[in-house]
């Protein structure tokens, strides 16, 4: 019966030819058949273990049925984790890990073509992306030539030939009516959702400057190991190389440079900037700068200031604020989200009372969605362009130069290596000093 289910979907699919109907309206997950929906976890890390815990937790009956990575270890770990948690079914009784977490040992996936394998399983319905962005055109590509609906964390790539790739494949996404909910989960959360609606709808005027900051400590990093190829030591330590990471202007700060984008309601068109290694200049950082500063300046004038920087023992800020002709709103903070006139006068509140967690919330709105057979996420498009707007701040402090939209979006510097194994090179290799090449100002090329 199961089979008969998936082959009623290619066919349906396939009767529907170019112009597809709603496949999705066809998967019949809330037939008396099967109402199973069924995931593949692809990266699985820190946040690819959150992710499908959070998928486990929705109310749909729900099931990890595939893994893959890169590396055995984290899989096997993020398997151990996912399988030690407790869960419940749709009713709310407590039910067995290995019912929810189904993957047997030939559906776990290693190495650099693992996404593949898992993506292209015909009863895998849902792909949860979550491997270092770098990776994700080439992932986000696969599974939406596969027809499935997909979670996927942000950043959404890593250069400008990566974000073109994940802008063509969201027309696809859109015109197969595949549900794409990309990771900037301030867009699930309800005091950003309540306080930009209204921003939006007018209530503190035209908003004509504004400040969003990710300022805080390092992450993690990773030592070298002996024996480990150059491939290898920069895969486990992706964060401070540009080809897996972005820079962490990208990788971070694109969550507030993406509340930038959705409170002016488009994307900047020109960004100067400035940064370097102020701090964190060992070895170990690879080429990634550790503070930047940026003038986003959009299409009416408006310039809005973005700063981020990872410095050990500082002063700390992940947040936004935003000054309209008629209002002000100083912090997202969920107790602290207040819209103001200028006489003090409170014109919006948000009472977060009830407020749910918005990575909770991104999946219990995708399977909700998924499980009626409903088409409502194209979150791509956005994705992606936030994360151009993060990669063109990137080349404004790396080049020390005005970037403007068109010329950042058309740059054909591709960072991906040329060849994915583990004794292929990338294309950025440490000096005989054991240092990476690191930007410089006023000479660094970035387009
Ligand atoms: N939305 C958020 O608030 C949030 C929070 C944390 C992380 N993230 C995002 O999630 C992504 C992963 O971050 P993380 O913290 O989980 O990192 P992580 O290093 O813990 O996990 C990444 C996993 O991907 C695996 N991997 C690397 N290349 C792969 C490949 N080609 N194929 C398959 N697996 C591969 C790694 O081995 C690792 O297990 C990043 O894009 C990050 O920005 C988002």
């Amino acid at each position: 019966m199961e089979q008969n289910r998936r082959d009623f979907l290619k066919a349906s699919s396939l009767l529907a030819g170019g112009a597809l109907l709603n496949p999705i309206q066809s998967y019949g997950y809330n037939s008396a058949v099967d109402d199973t929906i069924r995931v593949a976890l692809i990266g699985c890390g820190g946040r690819g273990g959150g992710a499908a815990a959070q998928a486990l937790s929705t109310s749909q009956n729900v099931q990890i049925v595939a893994m893959a990575d890169a590396f055995k270890d984290r899989l096997d770990q993020t398997y151990s984790n996912l399988i030690s948690k407790k869960y419940k079914n749709a009713a709310g009784a407590p039910v067995d890990a290995l019912t929810k977490v189904k993957v047997p040992d030939d559906r776990k996936f290693v190495g650099f073509d693992a996404y593949k394998k898992a993506i292209a399983l015909k009863d895998v319905d849902v792909v949860i992306l979550a491997t270092p962005p770098g990776f994700r055109p080439w992932h986000f590509e696969e599974a939406v030539k596969n027809n499935k609906q997909i979670f996927m964390e942000k950043p959404v790539a890593t250069d400008a030939p990566g974000i073109r790739k994940v802008l063509e494949v969201a027309e696809e996404a859109k015109r197969k009516k595949l549900n794409v909910v990309v990771g900037l989960q301030r867009h699930y959360q309800a005091n950003y959702l309540a306080a930009i609606k209204r921003i939006q709808d007018g209530a503190i005027g035209d908003i004509v400057g504004g400040q969003v900051y990710w300022v805080g400590s390092s992450p993690w990093m990773k030592e070298r190991q002996a024996n480990q190829t150059e491939m290898e030591y920069q895969m486990r330590n992706w964060y401070y190389f540009n080809w897996l990471c972005g820079d962490h202007i990208s990788e971070q700060h694109v969550h507030n440079i993406d509340v930038a984008n959705w409170v002016k309601g488009g994307y900047p068109v020109q960004i100067q900037g400035t940064g370097g290694r102020a701090v964190r200049t060992g070895k170990a950082y690879g080429e990634i700068f550790d503070h930047h500063t940026l003038d986003l300046v959009y299409a009416d004038g408006t310039t809005i200031s973005s700063q981020c920087r990872q410095f050990e023992g500082t002063w700390n800020k992940v947040d936004e604020a935003f000054v309209g002709t008629k209002g002000r709103i100083d912090s997202f903070e969920r107790k602290r989200t207040v819209l103001k006139d200028y006489k003090g006068g409170v014109i919006y509140q948000h009472d977060d009372k009830g407020d749910k967690d918005p990575y909770q919330v991104e999946h219990d709105e995708l399977f909700a969605a998924v499980a009626k057979g409903e088409y409502k996420f194209a979150d791509a498009e956005n994705g992606a362009k936030s994360t151009m707007t993060a990669i063109m701040g990137r080349m404004a402090t790396y080049s020390g130069k005005m970037i403007k939209w068109d010329e950042a979006l058309n740059s054909n510097i591709n960072l991906f290596p040329d060849k994915l194994a583990w004794d292929a090179s990338p294309k950025i290799l440490p000096g005989p000093d054991g240092l990476y090449p690191v930007a410089v100002p006023g000479k660094t090329v970035v387009i």
